[in-house]
């Protein structure tokens, strides 16, 4: 099952890479990427002309809740050291992508692009704490165009609220692509346990990713690609699983960026998802990651009713069904049976439904 994929110039292996954070901080953890988690490039954590100051601790995790929390800013590292120590030594090898990540400003790209460039194969251009104003961003855009020849994204955070205009503005000035999506935010941790804010800064603040983001980047990966499809896409947030990918290249990806998703299940994830992409693609009929990339989505939307039907031998009778239609229209009397005065069609019982007992003919 050939897992590459190609945009601008660069050849991925497989289109998993890690997104940019701790887990891509310096030489070691660069090399665990390659070395061991395998990932068909390479990105770096963001580096910054200026020293961060962040709170300890920083980063939570509820498992439970598929979420994680944090209050990291750019890499604690400065230029100095990535251009000195990690990025030759880690540059020695040089057998896939690396995506250097870099923020914020105009003139912070005046310094950093021509120190880093010898060593980027791409840029990843963070507009997490740069406002919403979309000229400024362009001008950024412009900017690092006039310093470089080399393909750059700019990853768009949850809170510029128009994705669309973004990827028109970038695009028009001369960026490649956009990373989708940053962190969730502003978004709070509260203990009430000990009545207190924790793993935040002094105004209380930290940014939501994991799970719980995915449907969001979903989204903000379609409307891009929809809007301008000459621009790549990379999509980033939430993914914790091969299936998690190819939704991700389904909705517009040339390419996927994870960390959460290790930091809730371990950093072998990445090694993993990308042993069960080949199964995964198999199984949802796909020949290749490319011919994910190429396939166009349907959406029949309909405005017509239907009532739902039971497979009876598939019901366990567990009534998951009864406890959470909204319409109160599903009882059980000997068997599960819908009430077609009440049924509003919703669907929510056939994907509540453990065992896959329930059908509508709209949903198969
Ligand atoms: C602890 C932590 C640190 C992060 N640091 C950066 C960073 O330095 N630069 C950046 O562009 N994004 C940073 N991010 C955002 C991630 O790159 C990514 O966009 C976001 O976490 C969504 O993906 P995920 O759900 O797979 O984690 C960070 C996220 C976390 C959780």
């Amino acid at each position: 099952m050939k897992l590459r994929t190609q945009f601008d110039g660069l050849t991925l292996e497989n289109p998993l890479m890690p997104a940019s954070g701790p887990l891509v901080g310096d030489l070691e953890k660069l090399s665990f990427m390659r070395d061991e988690a395998g990932t068909g490039a390479v990105v770096t954590k963001t580096i910054a002309p200026r020293e961060p100051k962040i709170p300890k601790p920083c980063i939570y995790t509820d498992t439970r809740r598929q979420f994680v929390m944090n209050s990291e800013l750019w890499s604690e590292h400065p230029m100095e050291r990535w251009v000195e120590t990690f990025l030759p030594a880690y540059r020695k090898k040089n057998d896939r992508p690396l995506i250097i990540s870099v923020g914020y400003s105009k003139a912070d790209m005046e310094t950093l692009i021509p120190r880093l460039e010898p060593f980027a194969d791409a840029f990843e251009v963070s507009t997490h704490y740069v406002g919403t104003d979309l000229s400024v961003i362009a001008d950024t855009v412009r900017t690092i165009r006039s310093l470089t020849n080399k393909p750059f994204y700019m990853k768009i955070s949850p809170h510029i609220p128009d994705a669309e205009n973004y990827a028109k503005a970038i695009k028009e000035a001369g960026a490649n692509g956009v990373v989708a999506i940053n962190s969730l935010g502003p978004t709070i941790n509260i203990n009430p346990a000990r009545r207190r804010i924790e793993y935040a800064p002094e105004d209380g603040f930290v940014w939501t990713t994991g799970p719980v983001i995915k449907n969001l980047a979903l989204a903000t990966v379609y409307k891009i690609k929809q809007a301008e499809p000459d621009l790549t896409v990379i999509g980033v947030g939430g993914v914790a699983s091969a299936e998690d990918v190819v939704e991700f290249l389904l909705a517009g990806a040339s390419g996927v960026q994870m960390l959460s998703g290790a930091l809730l299940k371990g950093k072998q994830l990445y090694a993993k998802i990308i042993r069960d992409l080949p199964k995964v693609l198999e199984k949802f009929g796909f020949d290749s990651v490319e011919d994910v990339i190429g396939t166009e989505l349907d959406n029949p939307t309909s405005y017509e009713d239907e009532l739902p039907t039971l497979i009876e031998e598939k019901c366990i009778e567990c009534m998951l069904c009864v406890k959470t239609c909204p319409y109160f229209a599903i009882e059980f009397k000997d068997r599960i049976t819908f009430a077609p005065d009440k049924c509003f069609s919703c669907g929510l019982c056939v994907s509540v439904c453990p065992t896959d007992a329930i059908e509508m003919d709209k949903l198969r």
